[in-house]
């Protein structure tokens, strides 16, 4: 039996931010750097969460796995809101898949055994966004996801010459360990108070009724959710300025409404802001991780940030 190597992609979340979790709207693109996975035949590490809980998941879903070793490289930072975890997952899934020469797995599905990994292997009690984003990439495009009926499509993402950067701001988040699972809690615990089965649905007066944090919770996924389908509307309409005051508008009320900033975060926005930025955002589970900016054509990104461009999602290689 020969090994099988198989790439993922890391992901940028343009926005639509803790969302996913809440049957919402996101609008990630998958980026070009990832992580590349090879499995053998041989005794693994049977001590990585992340290769006992593929392997169980997928042996769970009827797929046979024999024993595998396991490499991996990558160029993705770790830990840091580019979504290392979800990338190795599938690429971890995809490449053992193909080893164990199993039938065609829907991407969806996928995408679910993935999360279950992450969720119940790894111990972060994330949602899709992650997963679907790395296997749903497509070149040049970003994808609306809506996360009540999982439809995924393509949103062309032609910048006229701007650019999108990110700049790490130092601090390691840690999606297990930071107020990302207690903010799910508020969320399902706010949905549960106003008879709704996700916050996404609530309507806004009641929202406003509830005893705070929760109403701020719920009033963030509200304009979260708005400002994913204003911004598909602004990229549409080539209105780069606008697209940027959302992303202000996407970070003041993560930090505002969420409580997910840190004195880090803040910082890292401010020196993105100083240097030119258009509109600068925390991105993904944020308390720490990535910061996400946006500069105009004849607006030079500063040295330390990292051109993203929306690259080709998932393969086996
Ligand atoms: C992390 C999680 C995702 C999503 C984002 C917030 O990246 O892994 O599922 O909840 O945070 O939008």
């Amino acid at each position: 039996m020969s090994g099988a190597t198989a790439f993922a992609p890391g992901r940028v979340n343009l926005i639509g931010e803790h969302t996913d979790y809440n049957g919402g709207l996101s609008l990630p693109f998958a980026i070009s750097e990832g992580i590349t996975v090879t499995v053998e035949p041989g005794e693994g590490d049977s001590d990585d969460p992340y290769l006992r809980g593929a392997v169980a998941e997928l042996r769970t879903a009827g797929v046979r796995i024999p024993d595998v070793r396991v490499a991996i490289e990558s160029d993705l930072p770790q830990g840091s809101g580019l979504s290392s975890s979800a990338a190795l997952e599938v690429a971890l899934c995809l490449a053992l898949l193909r080893f164990a020469d199993a039938a065609e797995m829907e991407r969806l599905e996928v995408a679910r055994l993935c999360s279950r990994v992450e969720n119940e292997w790894v111990g972060a009690e994330t949602g899709l966004l992650d997963q679907i984003a790395s296997l749903f990439g497509r070149e040049g495009h970003a994808m609306r996801i809506d996360f009540r009926t999982l439809d995924v499509s393509d949103v062309a993402l032609d910048l006229h010459g701007w650019t999108l950067a990110v700049v790490d701001s130092g601090e390691k988040h840690s999606n297990a360990a930071g107020g990302y699972n207690e903010r799910r809690r508020e969320c399902t615990e706010a949905a549960a108070m106003l008879g709704v089965e996700t916050v996404s649905e609530a309507d806004r007066a009641a929202a406003r009724s509830l005893a705070d944090p929760l109403d701020r919770r719920v009033l963030h996924v509200l304009d979260e959710n708005e400002r994913v389908d204003a911004a598909i509307e602004v990229l549409a309409a080539g209105d780069l300025p606008a697209l940027g005051r959302l992303l202000d508008a996407g970070h003041a009320s993560l930090r505002d409404l969420y409580d997910a900033s840190t004195e880090a975060v803040e910082q890292t926005v401010e020196r993105l802001k100083r240097a030119g930025a258009a509109g600068a955002r925390m991105m993904g589970g944020g308390f720490g991780g990535h910061v996400l900016a946006l500069f105009a054509p004849d607006t030079p990104p500063p040295a330390e940030a990292r051109l993203v461009t929306p690259g080709p999602g998932a393969k086996v290689l």
